[in-house]
């Protein structure tokens, strides 16, 4: 079952400097119960991808042209009025990449969160403070917590908390933008610990995890998706991606995150010259052309689509 798709999805920066390009037809879908990853260098677009996937879309970003569909709705034909009031934190919640550091410094967290729930739902105070005491005791996490300011919390705690109250109102998926980045291996563990944990209570259905870091991509997607320079290059369940990535873009990317790895070893090291290009006048053709040892003549010129190649294995190369 599919909880929500992305059809042909274009989401374009108008800046000053020209128009960047960020998200450039990407189509991707999400099964209920799945945690899908999203990976890919700085700057390819991944945290516009995500924001776009609940209609997040603020100045300078416009969404230029596409479709988004959770759970039944269409929701790229909502405004934001009325995906304010009934789809965000409650159908789906977003922890951005900058969480960490969002919590307002002089507002305990139990009033945060208030102030969280009321744009969504118009509860009194005391309901509200009671449903976060409860679930924070659900998910092991100190209820005291509530009494605290955010700087009395350590990264981890902090974290922790704000994905608790993201998903306070239940939302059948979570979006989460970088959440382990900034933390240390063994908080990095907790908070993993934290998704398994909502999954298994019902509290979430499926999360969308986006994150540079492959490897811990890995402990926690059914299925990955890499992105480069604004587009979907390669979807593949986890495992048969790292085992076997099919785009030169994913082989050097899994090469240069997981050398240690025995299947890995075993394969040619690629070197990835260069650096992601340019999203204001992206190469034509294959994005990635410029960069691949493979480019043929056909890949300077012809954009290659997104086809499936074999089960459940999506990849845009004309190797394939
Ligand atoms: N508010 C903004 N205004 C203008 N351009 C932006 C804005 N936010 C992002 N961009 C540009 O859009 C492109 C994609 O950025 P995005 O943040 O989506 O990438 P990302 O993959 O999440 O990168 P990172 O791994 O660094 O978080 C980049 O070229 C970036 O400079
Ligand atoms: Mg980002």
């Amino acid at each position: 079952m599919t909880l929500l798709m992305a059809e042909n999805i274009k989401a374009y920066y108008f800046t000053r400097m020209g128009t960047i390009r960020a998200v450039d037809g990407v189509s991707l879908g999400v099964d209920k119960g799945m945690v899908l990853g999203v990976i890919g260098e700085s700057g390819c677009g991944k945290s516009t991808f995500i924001n776009t996937l609940m209609m997040n879309i603020r100045s300078p970003l416009r969404f230029i042209e596409g479709r988004v569909e959770l759970d039944g709705l269409v929701i790229s034909e909502m405004s934001r009025e009325q995906l304010k009031k009934d789809i965000w934190g409650k159908l789906v919640a977003l922890v951005p990449q900058s969480a960490l550091n969002a919590l307002m410094p002089t507002m305990k967290i139990r009033d945060f969160i208030v102030d969280a729930v009321r744009q969504h739902q118009d509860l009194p105070k005391e309901e509200i403070v009671g449903m976060a005491r409860r679930r924070f005791e659900e998910l092991n996490l100190p209820s005291d917590t509530l009494n605290l300011y955010p700087h009395e919390l350590s990264g981890g705690m902090r974290q922790r908390a704000v994905i608790a109250i993201a998903t306070l109102l239940n939302p059948k998926l979570l979006l989460a933008d970088e959440v382990t980045s900034a933390l240390d291996v063994s908080t990095q563990k907790q908070v993993l610990n934290l998704l398994a944990d909502l999954r298994k209570r019902r509290i979430i259905d499926s999360v969308v995890y986006v994150s540079h870091d492959i490897a811990v991509v890995r402990q926690v997607a059914d299925k990955m998706a890499v992105m480069y320079a604004g587009k979907v290059v390669e979807v593949a369940p986890t495992e048969d991606m790292i085992a076997k990535p099919l785009h030169p873009y994913t082989t050097a990317l899994v090469n240069s995150v997981l050398t240690l790895e025995p299947e890995v070893r075993k394969r040619e090291l690629s070197y990835l010259p260069g650096e992601p290009p340019s999203l204001i006048n992206p190469p034509r053709g294959c994005r990635f052309h410029p960069r691949c040892s493979f480019a043929k003549e056909k890949c300077e010129t012809e954009e290659p689509p997104l086809v499936e190649v074999s089960e459940k294995r999506l990849v845009s190369c004309h190797l394939f």
